[in-house]
C-alpha cells in the first residue's frame, strides 16, 4: 500500500489533456468486440479498469490488440457469438464492467463466473440481476446479490419493458446490452436521465436505438439482433478525471490551467455548473465533436469559492465527482449541504461516511445524513495534518490529494494503488502542473 503525502506546493499552471473517459472506454472495448470485423480505439483509458474490460473481451473470444498508447485495434465476433472463458473473469475495482458484461453475457448461451477486488465484493448487483433475470438469466450470486457469482446466459432471452428504480446508467446499459441479442424491441424507462454513451456509440454502429421523453422520464429502445457496422471510437477527455484538477486549480490561490479535449456530454457536465455556483472561474473553449459526443477545452483560474445550499445541478449530470467537491466545499467560505446522495453510498466505498471520516480528521466540521453531508467551509485553508483510509476508492484518494494542497499540515493517503483504476498519470500530472504530492513508503 503505497501512501501519498500531499502538501502545498505552488499554484498550478500549464494546459494538459486529462486521460480518456472511463465510461465510453469500457463501452468501445465492449461493443467493438461484438461488431462483425475491425474496430479501432484512440484515446482508451489505459486504467486497471479498462484493462479489465479488455481481458475479459479477450476471454470470451474477442482479439484485442495494442498497437499504442490508448491506441487498440478489435476483432469482434458478432452479436451472439461471445464464447465461454474457460476461468473466472476478475473485474477488480471495476462495477461499470461487471454489471455492463452481466448484461451482455446474459443473452449469449454461456456461464461466466465472475469475481473482484473487495470492494466491489461489497457492492450490490441485484439492481442488476433482476431485470437481467426477468429476461431470461439464471445468476448466482454471494448472499443473492453479490460477487463472485456465476451467470448463465441464455439465446432465447425476452425483451422486456423495464422501469430502472435508481438513476444508473450502468444498469440502463446492462438491460440494453442484453437488448442487443435478444429478439425483439427491449425498453429501459429511466425517471432521471443518466448518462448517454451506450445510446449514442449504438447508433453509432447501426443499432436502432430509440429515446423519447414521456412525461415520466426517458424511454429508450433496442431492437434486437442488428448487425454491428465495426467503427473507429475516438475516446474524448474524462471530465470525472477532469474534476481533480479543474477543483485543485479553483481552490489554490495563483492558479490557471487549460484541460484540453475534455468530453462535455450534457449528461456529464454538472461539475461544471456546481463550481460556477460556488463562484469558480471556468471558461469553455474550441468546442466541438469527437467520436459522436460534444469535447471542448475548459480554462480555470483560482477563485475565492463560497458554499452553497444549492449547486443548481440537475443530479443526474453529476455522480462521482461528489468526494472532490466536498473538498471544494471544504476550503470555500460559508456552509455547504448536499442532499439526494444515497447512491454514494455504494460507490467504490460508501463515499458519504469515507468523505465524512476524512475531511474530520483533517479538521473539517462535516454532518453527515443518511443521503448527504453538510460541509462547513474554512473560507481557506483547512488544518490537514491527519491520515486519509481510503477503502479502494480511487476518487477518495484523489479528492484528498487536492485538499493537501490547500491544508497547513500535510495530508497523507494510506494507499495511492486505486488511482491506476481511473487515472494512472494524476500524480505525475498534477506534480507538473505545480502540486505537492510525495509517495511514501509502503
Ligand atoms: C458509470 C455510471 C455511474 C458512475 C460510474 C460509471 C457508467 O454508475 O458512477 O463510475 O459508465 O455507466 P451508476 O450507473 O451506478 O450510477
Amino acid at each position: 500500500m503505497p501512501k501519498l503525502i500531499s502538501s502545498p506546493k505552488n499554484a498550478l499552471t500549464g494546459t494538459l489533456s486529462v486521460p480518456g473517459d472511463k465510461s465510453i472506454s469500457h463501452r468501445s472495448l465492449m461493443l467493438s468486440a461484438l461488431a462483425v470485423g475491425r474496430s479501432e480505439v484512440t484515446g482508451l483509458l489505459e486504467g486497471e479498469d479498462v484493462l479489465a474490460t479488455a481481458e475479459a473481451m479477450r476471454a470470451m473470444g474477442a482479439t484485442v490488440n495494442r498497437l499504442g498508447e490508448g491506441h487498440y485495434e478489435v476483432f469482434g465476433v458478432g452479436v451472439g457469438g461471445l464464447l465461454e472463458p474457460e476461468n473466472v473473469i476478475d473485474m477488480g475495482n471495476s462495477g461499470t464492467s461487471t454489471r455492463l458484461l452481466m448484461g451482455l453475457i446474459a443473452s449469449h448461451e454461456i456461464t461466466v463466473m465472475m469475481t473482484g477486488d473487495a470492494s466491489l465484493r461489497g457492492r450490490p448487483m441485484g439492481r442488476v440481476i433482476t431485470p437481467l433475470s426477468e429476461m431470461g438469466a439464471e445468476v448466482t450470486a454471494r448472499d443473492g446479490r453479490f460477487l463472485p457469482l456465476t451467470i448463465k446466459g441464455t439465446d432465447e432471452t425476452l425483451p422486456i419493458d423495464y422501469t430502472s428504480p435508481v438513476a444508473s446508467a450502468q444498469v440502463k446499459s446492462a438491460i440494453l446490452l442484453a437488448g442487443l441479442n435478444t429478439l425483439g424491441r427491449t425498453v429501459v424507462r429511466e425517471k432521471t436521465a443518466t448518462r448517454d454513451h451506450t445510446e449514442r456509440m449504438l447508433t453509432a454502429m447501426g443499432a436502432n436505438v430509440t429515446v423519447e421523453e414521456d412525461g415520466e422520464g426517458r424511454v429508450v429502445s433496442i431492437d434486437g439482433q442488428p448487425e454491428l457496422k465495426p467503427v473507429s471510437f475516438a475516446v474524448p477527455g474524462d471530465i470525472s478525471s477532469a474534476a481533480f484538477l479543474l477543483v485543485a486549480a479553483s481552490i489554490i490561490p495563483g492558479s490557471d490551467i487549460t484541460l484540453e479535449g475534455v468530453g462535455l456530454n450534457p449528461l456529464r457536465t454538472g461539475i461544471l455548473s456546481a463550481l460556477k455556483s460556488m463562484g469558480a472561474d471556468i471558461q469553455i473553449v474550441n468546442e466541438s465533436t469527437l467520436g459522436g459526443e460534444p469535447v471542448g477545452d475548459i480554462r480555470v483560474r483560482a477563485a475565492k469559492l463560497k458554499g452553497t445550499n444549492d449547486i443548481g445541478v440537475d443530479p443526474s449530470t453529476m455522480i462521482d465527482e461528489f468526494p472532490v467537491l466536498f473538498c471544494a466545499a471544504a476550503v470555500a467560505s460559508g456552509t455547504s449541504t448536499f442532499t439526494g446522495l444515497e447512491e454514494l453510498r455504494v460507490k467504490e466505498s460508501d463515499r458519504l461516511s469515507v468523505m465524512a471520516e476524512g475531511l474530520k480528521a483533517n479538521g473539517v466540521q462535516v454532518d453527515e445524513s443518511p443521503d448527504g453531508l453538510t460541509v462547513h467551509g474554512m473560507g481557506g485553508k483547512v488544518p490537514g495534518g491527519g491520515t486519509v483510509a481510503t477503502h479502494l476508492d480511487h476518487r477518495i484518494a484523489m479528492a484528498f490529494s487536492v485538499l493537501g494542497q490547500m491544508a497547513e499540515a500535510p495530508i497523507t493517503i494510506d494507499d495511492a494503488a486505486p488511482i491506476q483504476t481511473s487515472f494512472p498519470s494524476f500524480i505525475d500530472l498534477m506534480a507538473g502542473l505545480g502540486a505537492g504530492l510525495k509517495l511514501g513508503a509502503d
